[in-house]
């Protein structure tokens, strides 16, 4: 059953709530909204409904939606995947520029989650590897497949989700450049690449740095206003109206809870690596399986 309120949205199952969601407005120039879906467990209770009721004022068109329109909303790149391919295009992934993170992998089976239109997969397979990436938004996939080469495979899929699109073979290692922050669902992101790697295998990520503050170029992980304690999806007119941000928002989280993340998913750090900047804006790492 699907109760929907003026902010939130419920899911229920004989009574148990399986999946919340809250409405949220993007910074979009068309002023859409888009439901903000979770999963995740700390946050399926009416509890923590009231209070993050409290702390979003803002409201939505109320109104039934379909399970199917909750899936297509998290597809924030759509409307800007021609943007983004002009503004990024090949510009070298932060992976392959610091820290020499990236082990071999010539010939391995490498995983590019949130992939977007493909510059880490493309450096991936350059290096020889077996590439499959996969991305929830079509657009991006699509500049991705046009740009080539023919022997990456890019799938079309919810990183944080089932694992339908998995042929069960296990991956030897796993990249996510810069899309943590676009993931609401950490824990469902992380338990997918804990569940395709080998035992051993490796992840490697890198994100906006977590633990400095908010500025107007649109590097901050949180927001300015409310501060690092809180979590969650935001955006700002203030984010620099040249960069991504301020078109899709951002998704900050405490370093604890990336760390404790990680480690919860079972996968165990390596590695570190602050990028050096006046201070860091960037956060790299190398866990294993
Ligand atoms: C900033 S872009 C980064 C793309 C690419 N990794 C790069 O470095 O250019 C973030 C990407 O995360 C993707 N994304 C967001 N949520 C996702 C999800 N739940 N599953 C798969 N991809 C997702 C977006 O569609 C977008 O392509």
């Amino acid at each position: 059953m699907i109760e929907v309120g003026d902010e939130f949205m419920i899911a229920t199952v004989d009574g148990d709530i399986v999946a919340t969601a809250r409405w949220s407005w993007p910074a979009a120039a068309d002023g859409n909204g888009a439901w903000i879906v979770s999963t995740h467990p700390a946050r399926l209770s009416r509890g923590w409904l009231r209070s993050a009721s409290r702390e979003h004022g803002q409201s939505s068109p109320g109104g039934a939606i379909s399970v199917g329109a909750v899936a297509q909303a998290q597809a924030r790149y759509d409307p800007f995947a021609e943007w983004y391919e002009q503004w990024i295009g090949d510009a070298p992934p932060l992976i392959a520029a610091h820290g020499g993170l990236l082990p071999a992998v010539s010939g391995d089976r490498v995983l590019d989650a949130a992939c977007g239109q493909g510059r880490m997969s493309r450096y991936l397979a350059s290096l020889g590897a077996d590439v499959t990436g996969i991305d929830i938004s079509a657009a991006m996939l699509g500049k991705a497949r046009a740009a080539g080469p023919g022997n990456i495979t890019y799938i079309h899929a919810d990183v944080t989700r089932n694992l339908a699109w998995w042929d069960g073979r296990p991956f030897g290692g796993c990249t996510c450049e810069l899309a943590l922050m676009d993931i609401e669902d950490l824990a469902g992101a992380l338990s997918t690449v804990a569940a395709v790697l080998r035992p051993g295998g490796w992840f490697v990520a890198s994100i906006v740095h977590p633990c400095f503050p908010g500025n107007e170029r649109g590097r901050s992980s949180w927001p300015p206003g409310p501060g690092y304690e809180s979590e969650g999806w935001w955006t700002s007119p203030d984010h620099n109206p040249d960069g991504v941000r301020i078109r899709v928002g951002a998704t900050h989280r405490k370093l604890s809870t990336f760390l404790n993340a990680l480690h919860d998913a079972g996968l165990d750090a390596e590695r570190f690596v602050e990028p050096p900047a006046p201070v860091p804006t960037y956060l790299l790492w190398r866990c294993r399986r």
